[in-house]
């Protein structure tokens, strides 16, 4: 479509400066006679050259390539007996969404169809404040210690001296740190370049924690289902379009919504008391570790629709903003370490990215007022007018106190512990079973086939042998397959320490 120019737009729009003043030609530069220099009085010229200087924002330091749209979350299941949060008072409570989906490691150029996990992050507008639930499309993580995530995230991203991707690197972390093996096994499957954006599932992955009203807390997993099934694409056809349609996700994404082909999702919950945490297999805060859904039932809560595109990507999209840490009350962290390091993460690169302001950006701005004391910074555009910008300590404020908040539900004891975990046969147990009975014959033809395809490009045979002992200590045949399919010798299991061993959760220290 050729473009409209701002002369002809539908507001009517006359072309001016920043400032609002018209400017007639706005190709034109002011410059002393025909041939002369340019002019310094000329703000019209100087300020689009300078605006243009500062176009760009740092892009995200992860998940920096990605789509987005909007829509909205409703409640369809009362679980009040869950959760005290406001947007489930009441089934058929509606709000307004936001949803960012997104590649983890490649720059925001990157092919749509790389094989990597799935950002799947979603802001809920509610009248209690914005819900963010900033999600995968896998139900585990590569680490269970917050401290591997810079250095992981380094070895999937580019060399420092060749400024290239390397498998060498990608697959040294891995098998130096195998308890990334369950997310390797599903990284490698189809399930690692899903068709599109919007035909995959999204995990909560950590465990989240509910709160009533009477103040008892369950453990709970969110799944949001994708309506119609989940897609994937084959490695053939992944890379093939990451060559000729690097945007393929998100002109799928655009395209289907504005022909009212609109994605929807039904929202799940799995949910555990404590005294069930503290008899599980696996501790709730592994989150390398899935639950079982014999176990633990998924109870619906709820259902997301996309139904509408941004009007201006920037605006709506790359500047929104989602942190595990904007939740509500009845909504809660666990201690999961992960989960606990993200909380603090996210906040602080949004303001590195965004600014100190960065909840006033009409895309992050919450539907309900704000009332508090921070104050000026830059790009303050919503200051709260005359509002005191102090709190007296005298005069109690007026809020609505909830009888959870009164209550000590998990009570924690110790000295300051340099926690870090370490692997166990535990740890091949859920890939083992993925491997072996969840995979069909065609899922682990095309699993060897991904994984041989990436592991020939290492070229260090100790560092292929080493991920082939990791691979031997799920299932020896796995193994064998894949170093037959790369031509290299058979290895024997990497030896850990029993599943005995093994750190167990408890709620109550
Ligand atoms: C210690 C572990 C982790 C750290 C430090 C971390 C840090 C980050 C950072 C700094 C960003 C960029 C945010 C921005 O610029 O707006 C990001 C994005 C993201 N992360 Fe993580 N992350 C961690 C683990 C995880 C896990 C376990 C998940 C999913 C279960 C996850 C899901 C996402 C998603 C979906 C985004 C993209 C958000 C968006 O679309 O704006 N991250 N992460």
């Amino acid at each position: 479509m050729p473009s409209k120019q701002v002369f002809n737009s539908q507001d009517g729009a006359t072309y001016t400066t920043s400032t609002g003043a018209p400017v007639a030609k706005p190709y034109a530069a002011q410059r002393i006679g025909a041939v002369g220099p340019l002019l310094l009085q000329d703000f019209h010229h100087i300020d689009l050259l300078a605006h243009f200087d500062r176009e760009r924002i740092p892009e995200r330091v992860v998940h920096a390539k990605g789509a987005g749209a909007h829509g909205y979350f409703e409640v369809t299941h009362d679980i009040t007996d869950l959760t005290c949060a406001s947007l489930f008072k009441k089934v058929g409570n509606k709000a307004r969404t936001t949803v960012r989906f997104s590649t983890v490691g490649g720059e925001s150029g990157s092919a749509d169809t790389a094989r990597d996990p799935r950002g799947f992050a979603i802001k809920i507008r509610t009248d209690e404040g914005n819900l963010d639930w900033v999600f995968n499309n896998t139900p585990v993580f590569f680490i269970r210690d917050p401290a591997k995530f810079p250095h992981f995230i380094h070895t999937q991203k580019r060399d420092p001296q060749t400024h290239l991707k390397d498998a060498d690197m990608f697959w040294d972390y891995l098998s130096l740190n195998p308890e990334s093996i369950h997310q390797v096994m599903i990284l490698f499957s189809d399930r690692g370049h899903p068709d599109g954006y919007h035909h995959m599932h999204g995990y909560s992955g950590h465990t989240f924690k509910f709160v009533n009203e009477a103040g008892e807390f369950h453990y709970v997993q969110i799944h949001f289902i994708k309506d119609g099934g989940a897609k994937s694409l084959t490695e053939p056809e992944a890379s093939k379009l990451a060559g000729d349609n690097p945007d393929y996700g998100i002109q799928s994404l655009f395209e289907d919504i504005e022909a009212g082909k609109y994605p929807s999702w039904t929202v799940y919950v799995q949910t555990m008391t404590a005294a069930q945490a503290e008899k599980f297999r696996y501790n709730i805060l592994d989150l390398t570790k899935i639950w079982s859904h014999k176990e633990f039932p998924l109870r619906p809560i709820g259902k997301m629709v996309l139904n509408e595109n941004p009007q201006n990507y920037f605006a709506e999209i790359e500047q929104a903003a989602f942190s595990p840490s904007h939740t509500v009350p009845g909504i809660e962290a666990s201690a999961d370490p992960v989960l606990q390091s993200r909380l603090f993460s996210y906040p602080d690169t949004h303001r590195h990215r965004l600014g100190v302001n960065y909840n006033q950006l009409p895309v992050n701005a919450p539907a309900v007022p704000i009332a508090n004391f921070q104050r000026d910074g830059f790009m303050a555009f919503s200051n709260q007018g005359s509002r005191p910008n102090y709190q007296s300590s005298l005069v109690p404020l007026e809020y609505k106190s909830k009888p959870y908040e009164e209550v000590q539900h998990e009570t924690w004891l110790g000295a300051a512990n340099a926690d870090l975990s370490f692997v166990t046969e535990l740890d091949f147990e859920q890939p083992r079973e993925l491997w072996l009975n969840v995979f069909n014959d065609t899922d682990r033809e095309h699993f060897v086939h991904n994984v041989a395809v990436h592991l020939c490009n290492a070229k260090s045979a100790e560092v292929k042998a080493r991920q082939l002992s990791v691979f031997a200590a799920v299932d020896q045949g796995l193994s064998d397959r894949i170093a037959n399919a790369i031509g290299v010798p058979t290895v024997k299991p990497l030896q850990v320490a029993p599943a005995s061993a093994a750190i167990r959760f408890k709620a109550f220290a």
